[in-house]
């Protein structure tokens, strides 16, 4: 049994609570967060509650952990798991700004305790088909990529206050997903372009974005965000994969290449029939979808392997920062109105919006 510690039991960590309760090689090590809902969860899992992180690790020790809690205490608890051995998964963002989430990186580098990043749709079956079609070569040479992640959110979502505020909006919450996603399937941002508006919800953070990017292979990307908009294009509805949404199978990104093309999530591949054909031919289509566990699963199984050190971690600190980097970029490039870098943004240390 792998005896693992979830430090904070609030919306996600119930989420991750009960997968590691069903889980049959794992034993829950403690729920470490106050808060009394926290504490009937652990009573109804009879498994130890605890209320300090710090003291749970040095009484408990925890083969791994899981980091669910406010962002702004990812850096100092999974800094005190690598501390302690202890190999930890971080939910998303890895952390609150770029300079925090490069004190991970080096805490996990200089104890040398892996560390995985809770970017889940890496884990989905749709992603996992979609990066292996892109690795056998079937596109080619990738030219585009073109994304959506429209939803409608309810009006009482924004009932908290720090939803309606800078960094409390659908760049950091939702857009953050999409970034991990093109940068797995697509590689490397060189740099970002967008635009951001409010004019829907009139608040002061942001309800919808365009984006323009380049990837450091050369290949170019846009896509387009909205949380107030009705629309089955995300991959929450696509994927079927979302925790609190419905499927709504279809396509959500789509990629093309020098050889074909692929959509995602419904995993169409076309391309042409023979050598040679060009625009004036039709083109047919393939399917290339292929089973797989549900994702949060898979990434259980996969921070399993992690923390016995059979398998490197699939989205590591640096992916972790660099996919915060350039999701902070995109909020730089439209306040500013100018190109942004990830160079840029990974070479200074300072809190972005
Ligand atoms: N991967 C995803 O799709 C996904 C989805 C939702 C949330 N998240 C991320 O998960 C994290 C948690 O989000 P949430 O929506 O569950 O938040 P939440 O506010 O519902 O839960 C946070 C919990 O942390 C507890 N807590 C606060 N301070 C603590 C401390 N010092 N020690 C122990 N516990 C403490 C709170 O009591 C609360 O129960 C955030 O970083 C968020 O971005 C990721």
């Amino acid at each position: 049994m792998t005896r693992i510690a979830l430090l904070g039991a609030g919306l996600i960590g119930r989420e991750h609570a009960e997968l590691l309760a069903s889980h049959p090689e794992v034993e829950i090590a403690a729920v470490c967060d106050p808060s009394p809902e926290a504490a009937s969860l652990a009573e109804r899992l009879s498994v130890p509650h605890r209320t300090d992180y710090l003291a749970m690790l040095d009484e408990i020790r925890p083969d791994g952990a899981i980091v669910a809690l406010p962002n702004q205490l990812h850096a100092p608890a999974a800094i005190a798991c690598i501390e302690r051995g202890v190999a930890c998964l971080i939910e998303k963002p890895i952390a609150e700004s770029v300079g925090a989430a490069a004190q991970i990186c080096a805490a996990a580098e200089r104890y040398d305790v892996p560390v995985l990043v809770g970017h889940q749709r890496r884990h989905s079956p749709d992603i996992r088909a979609a990066k292996q079609a892109i690795e056998s070569g079937a596109l080619g040479r990738l030219v585009g990529v073109n994304g959506m992640t429209m939803f409608d959110k309810p009006t009482d979502y924004f009932n908290m206050e720090w939803r309606r505020k800078a960094g409390g909006g659908v760049l950091l919450i939702n857009l953050i997903h999409d970034i991990d996603v093109l940068r797995y399937l697509v590689g490397e941002i060189e740099s970002i372009r967008a635009f951001t508006s409010n004019a829907q919800r009139g608040f002061e953070v942001e309800d919808t974005a365009s984006i323009s990017i380049r990837f450091v292979n050369g290949a170019l990307g846009t896509f387009l965000i909205s949380d107030n908009a009705v629309s089955p294009w995300a991959w929450e509805y696509t994927s079927g994969q979302a925790l609190y949404h419905p499927a709504q199978p279809g396509p959500s990104l789509f990629l093309a290449g020098s050889k074909a093309a692929l959509s995602v999530s419904d995993l169409y591949l076309w391309r042409h029939a023979n050598e040679g054909e060009h625009w004036q031919h039709p083109l047919v289509r393939e399917y290339r979808g292929a089973p797989g566990l549900p994702t949060y699963l898979a990434q259980l199984n996969h921070f399993l392997a992690v923390i016995r050190r059979e398998e490197q971690p699939l989205i590591s600190a640096r992916d972790g920062r660099a996919t915060l980097a350039a999701t902070l970029a995109v909020a730089r490039a439209a306040r500013e109105d100018r190109t942004v870098t990830l160079s840029e943004m990974l070479e200074e240390d300072g809190t972005e919006e």
